[in-house]
Formats: C-alpha cells, structure tokens, sequence
C-alpha cells in the first residue's frame, strides 16, 4: 500500500489535511520510521506530493477486537452467545470459565486465546475453587511450550511470584492492600515508631509485600497453611520471618509482638480470632484489619460478637464496612478494630 513519509512533528497535520482531502487510507495504522511516519494513503491520493515521499508499505490492519473472532467461524456461529465473553489474566497465565456444553472445544478456546493475547503463556480453564486453602482446579487447555501456572504479576508497582493452581491469589483484592499499607503508615503515625506486621493467612504474601517496602513497617511476619502459598511467600517476603503452620497454634511460637495484624480467611475470620489475638503487642495501640464473608442483614449481630471476644481489651474503635456485594444476601466485608490489650 502507499504512504506518505511525513517529518514526525506533522503527523496529525498531515493526516488531518489527507483525511480532509479524501486521500486517506480509513483503518490503516501509520509506521512509526524514526524521524518519518509514514500515513497510509487510498488510490484517490496524487502519485507526488512536493518534498514527501510516496513509498510502498504493508497496511497496518487492526487484528479482531475479541478472541471469538479467532475462532473457525462455523464454530462461532454455531454457539453464538454461549462463548465466554470475560477472563481473568494473572501473570501470563489466562483463566476462564468454560461452560458444559463448550468443554469439547475447550482447545481451539485456548488456542484463539493465546492468538489474541500475545503476553499470555498458559490458558486455564477453571472448575472452581476447592478445599480450605480456596485453591483454584485448574486445567491447562492451551499452552507455548509451557505446563505450569507458576507466575510472576505486577501489582502496584510491586512484582511478586504466585501460582494460581497451587496456591489463593485475587488480583481484585489490589485496592483492600494497599488500604492496608495506609493503615499501617497512621498506626506507625500515631505509636511514632516503625510497625510489626502479622499476616497469618498470607497466602503467597500479596498484602505483605507493599508492606515490606513501607517505611512504617519494620518487621513482617507471615504464615499460611498451604505448603505451596508458604513457599512462594518465603521467597516474595525475602529476609523476613515466614513459616507453614495453623494461624491458631503460631501464638504457641511467637506471641505479644505484632502491631497490625491481618485475618483474612473470609469464612472464618471471626471464629479464628480468640486464638491469634494473643499474637498482638500489649500496652499500645494496635490494629485488627480483617476480611469476613457475612450475611448483610448480620453486620450488627457480628459487630456485638466481636465485641464479646474482645471484652478484656479497650476497644478504640470497630468498623465492619460492606464495601464489596459477595451475592445478593452477602457482602466481603472488611474489618478495622484499633485496640489497645
Ligand atoms: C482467602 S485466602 C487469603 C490469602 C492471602 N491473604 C491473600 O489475600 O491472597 C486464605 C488463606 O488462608 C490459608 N489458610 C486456611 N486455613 C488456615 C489456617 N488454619 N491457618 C493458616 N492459614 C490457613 C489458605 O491456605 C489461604 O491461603
């Protein structure tokens, strides 16, 4: 196709000047050439333009929008609005749910999607999330060269290991974490001193590694039950204390040093705090942040028991926010009690 190679600075000049005329090239892209772009121009265009140059490039086209488009068109039309229409990507590790009817396809689904994402390795399908360490069921459809979902993300700012077939990890908790870090800068704030953080339901570390790079935080603790997340966690958390054990016997271990500490094992949340309050420091202010799955119509009655729990300390302050719908009658609830033992 022909271009016309303009000094980069006139770009938009230019294109708005072979718009006008009618001699562009509509839904081609323009070369990048350095200090030249060059614009595609259509048969209407004049064969010289004084100074420029017409030169002979392939036509940038844009690739299709979604990775349905991708798939053998037979296929498509066949089960229209049945196609997965959304996917999570966690690193470059693609995962999707895949409905009953479409299982048999699920390889030209993978291929298409790895066609489509040029930075994804591995496409998933996902059977849901299993057992007490909310583990993913993960099946590999679709890979280049590749059998594992081990991977690297970037979450604000922050690079870190996980694996979403063997251990817990939500990308759509980013914005709870790094409330999470501004909480710990107020408590560091108001104790005038540089924090300890407790996270016994880490998972492969997510909230604690902002944290490790806070100036307000001085030690980090971290724990989880699942061997896989305990290992990835040790090597996202270098030079801290990290360990796999039961979050209720670690106040056996270590007890009475933590500043801030962070409880999310959102089923059970509640029912585990007896065991880990012995985790927190005497003496000064410290805070509870923790993440609950409760009925809506019950945040009262949970509050009450939380207060129940808590009657030997001073209670400073306790907020149970609905801030995230988790079904109809359910909210992911998340909880900040500032106390003092
Ligand atoms: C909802 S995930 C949260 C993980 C991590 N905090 C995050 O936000 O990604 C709950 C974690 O608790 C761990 N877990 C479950 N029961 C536990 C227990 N009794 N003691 C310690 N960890 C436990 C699971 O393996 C899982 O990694």
């Amino acid at each position: 196709m022909r271009h016309l190679s303009v000094p980069s600075k006139e770009t938009s000049l230019w294109r708005d000047r072979l718009a006008s005329e009618g001699w562009l090239a509509e839904g081609c892209g323009i070369h990048n050439l350095g200090e030249q772009r060059a614009i595609p121009i259509n048969e209407n265009a004049p064969v010289n333009f004084e100074n420029l140059e017409i030169i002979e490039l392939n036509a940038i086209r844009a690739g299709p929008k979604h990775w349905t488009e991708r798939l053998p068109s037979e296929l498509f039309q066949k089960y229209k609005s049945d196609w997965p229409m959304s996917h999570d990507q966690i690193g470059d590790v693609i995962i999707l749910k895949i409905p009953q009817n479409l299982q048999k396809h699920a390889t030209a689904i993978g291929s298409a999607l790895l066609e489509q994402h040029s930075s994804a390795r591995v496409v998933c399908a996902d059977n849901g999330v299993k057992g007490q360490f909310r583990v993913r069921d993960l099946s590999i459809i679709s890979s280049r060269n590749s059998n594992q979902t081990l991977t690297k993300v970037r979450e604000s700012g922050h690079e870190f290991w996980v694996d979403p077939g063997a251990a817990y990890y939500s990308p759509r908790l980013a914005n709870e974490r790094l409330a999470t870090v501004e909480c710990a800068q107020k408590l560091s704030e108001t104790l005038g001193r540089k924090i300890t953080v407790c996270d016994p339901y880490a998972g492969v570390g997510p909230a604690l590694v902002p944290l490790a790079a806070s100036d307000a935080v001085s030690d980090i603790y971290g724990s989880d039950l699942n061997p896989d997340a305990a290992e990835l966690l040790a090597k996202n958390i270098p030079g801290h204390w990290s360990a796999c054990k039961d979050a209720r016997t670690l106040s056996q271990e270590i007890s009475e040093f933590c500043d801030l500490l962070l409880v999310n094992l959102p089923h059970d949340s509640i029912d585990h705090l007896p065991d880990i309050i012995p985790l927190l420091r005497k003496g000064n202010e410290v805070v509870i942040r923790g993440w609950a799955i409760l009925p809506l119509e019950s945040l009262e009655d949970k509050k009450e028991e939380i207060r129940t729990i808590l009657t030997d300390c001073n209670i400073i302050s306790l907020t149970v926010d609905a801030n995230r719908s988790y079904s109809p009658s359910d909210t992911y609830a998340c909880i900040e009690i500032h106390l003092v033992r």
